[in-house]
């Protein structure tokens, strides 16, 4: 981080056609938070302390989210959209108030780093006036080339639609990422003028113009993979897929197993603790924090949700919001667990739904349970004490207390509080009737032969 104070300014004025969606292109999720909200952490994480945001009318939804991630985000509305200096222009409020340095993103280049953007900062620190962001493409068609001057400075960009076909050979690319000092940067700007083949105002312009002033101008490097910008949904599963298994790494590297890391999906704020073994297809949605020596089966479903140190969940468990597991608790199969506590060494191994609930520590709750928490209109809370035993095929019926080392009897509907340690059993009594099925039986059979006759 350096000393003088950055304003990130983030493009998001582009429509998104070709998503084929009615959400807002920067909206589209990569591991479980918007591109936006990725880029924004970014600049955060890199010592922004103003941000402002480009986008076009009619994007409300871009800016609520915007505003619910920072508050202090200030928003502007490109209208018409003429081209990237264009939209930098729309917000001259923010450049104007600012002193420090400026760097301009793109709200659909999510995979960009904290240190690479602290890297462009260090090169503005370091004297540049214009700061530009670089990377070596593949196919750098499509992409503005980076013009170097005989003492290896940058001397223009070229735009792959105005570049000669020697110039279309350079694949030193603009990745978009273009950092100003404040003070020389609207100077700049309002120099820019829109013949080219797009008749667009381009941003990439202001290197020539600051080459023209004397202005001092650094190129900083990164990998192409890190400024992959998103137009498709093909796109946007390409970079999760590096965003995937950058995640899968930081685990693994933080002291987890994972079997066969390509079936596990992580959000972007997965904690998983040491010593902790994940088997094949797992899915981490955001919120989930995994203690130390946890065992997560095959085909578990979590969000919003810890697991406690030494507990063991799934196969096929779902923690849904609010799940909060103690120490060496057990989740089995086919079972869900909805904003509840389940405390230490509780039991919960098969085929159950908890939801609501507390169910203390050391007890075992049988398989096939079912907390009925809804009544249609209102959610209702149910507390079952330490060590109590709920016996398989039992409804409890919320609200409801069961209390500590009290035993529910197998298949009970139980819609009464339970004293501790006591017994209950709801079962209807039992019938038996000797023969009953010979008589049962032979009666229909009767009745199905006195029908046949009768049709001949
Ligand atoms: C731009 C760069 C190019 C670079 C490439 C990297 C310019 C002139 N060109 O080209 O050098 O290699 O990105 O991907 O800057 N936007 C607005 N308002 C506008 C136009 C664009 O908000 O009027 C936003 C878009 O939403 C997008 C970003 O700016 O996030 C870039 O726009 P895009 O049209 O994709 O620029 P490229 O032609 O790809
Ligand atoms: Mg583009």
């Amino acid at each position: 981080m350096t000393n003088t104070s950055l304003l990130t300014l983030v493009l998001a004025a582009g429509q998104g056609t070709r998503m084929k969606s009615r959400l807002p292109k920067v909206l589209h999720a990569l591991a479980g938070r918007s591109m936006l909200g990725h880029v924004m952490e970014t600049a955060k994480a890199a010592g922004a302390v103003k941000n402002a945001l480009v986008v076009a009318p009619q994007m409300d939804a871009v800016r609520d989210y915007a505003l619910q991630f920072d508050p202090n985000t200030q928003i502007f509305v490109q209208d018409p959209r003429l081209g990237t200096a264009h939209a930098v222009l729309a917000a001259r409020q923010a450049i104007d108030d600012f002193q420090g340095h400026v760097i301009v993103l793109y709200g659909d280049t999510p995979l960009l780093t904290t240190q690479t953007l602290e890297r462009m900062s260090a090169a503005l620190e370091a004297g540049a006036g214009v700061a530009i962001l670089g990377f070596d493409a593949d196919d750098p068609s499509g992409y503005g080339r980076l013009l170097m001057d005989g003492n290896g400075e940058l001397s223009a960009i070229r735009e792959h639609r105005d570049a000669s076909p020697e110039e279309r050979k350079i694949t030193f690319c603009n990745s978009g990422v273009i950092g100003f000092r404040s003070d020389i940067m609207l100077g700049l700007l309002d120099r820019i003028g829109n013949s080219n083949a797009k008749g667009e105002y381009y941003l990439t312009d202001a290197v020539e113009i600051a080459r023209s002033d004397g202005i001092k101008r650094s190129t900083v490097t990164c990998d192409e993979q890190e400024v992959l910008g998103i137009n498709t949904r093909r796109q946007l599963a390409a970079a999760e897929a590096l965003l995937q298994s950058s995640l899968r790494i930081a685990v693994m590297d933080g002291g987890a197993t994972l079997i066969d890391p390509d079936s596990v999906h992580l959000s972007f704020d997965t904690e998983i603790g040491q010593d902790v073994l994940i088997e094949p297809n797992v899915f981490f949605g955001p919120g989930v924090r995994v203690e130390d020596g946890v065992v997560i089966h095959g085909f578990c479903h979590m969000e919003n949700a810890r697991i406690g140190p030494g507990a063991e969940i799934g196969p096929y468990a779902r923690l849904r919001p609010g799940a909060d597991l103690g120490e060496s608790v057990k989740i089995g199969n086919f079972v869900e667990v909805k904003k509840s506590v389940i405390e230490r060494g509780a039991k919960v191994n098969h085929l159950t739904y908890i939801g609501d609930a507390r169910v203390g520590s050391g007890a075992n709750v049988g398989a096939g349970t079912i907390i009925c928490n809804y009544d249609g209109f209102h959610k209702h809370q149910t507390d079952i004490g330490a060590g109590a035993f709920i016996g398989s095929n039992s409804a409890l019926i919320a609200p409801i207390n069961i209390g500590d080392g009290a035993y529910i009897g197998s298949g009970s509907v139980v819609s009464k509080d339970v004293p501790a340690n006591s017994l209950v059993v709801t079962r209807a009594p039992r019938t038996e009737r000797e023969d009953w099925a010979l008589k049962f039986r032979a009666h229909n059979e009767r009745i199905a032969a006195k029908k046949r006759n009768s049709a001949k």
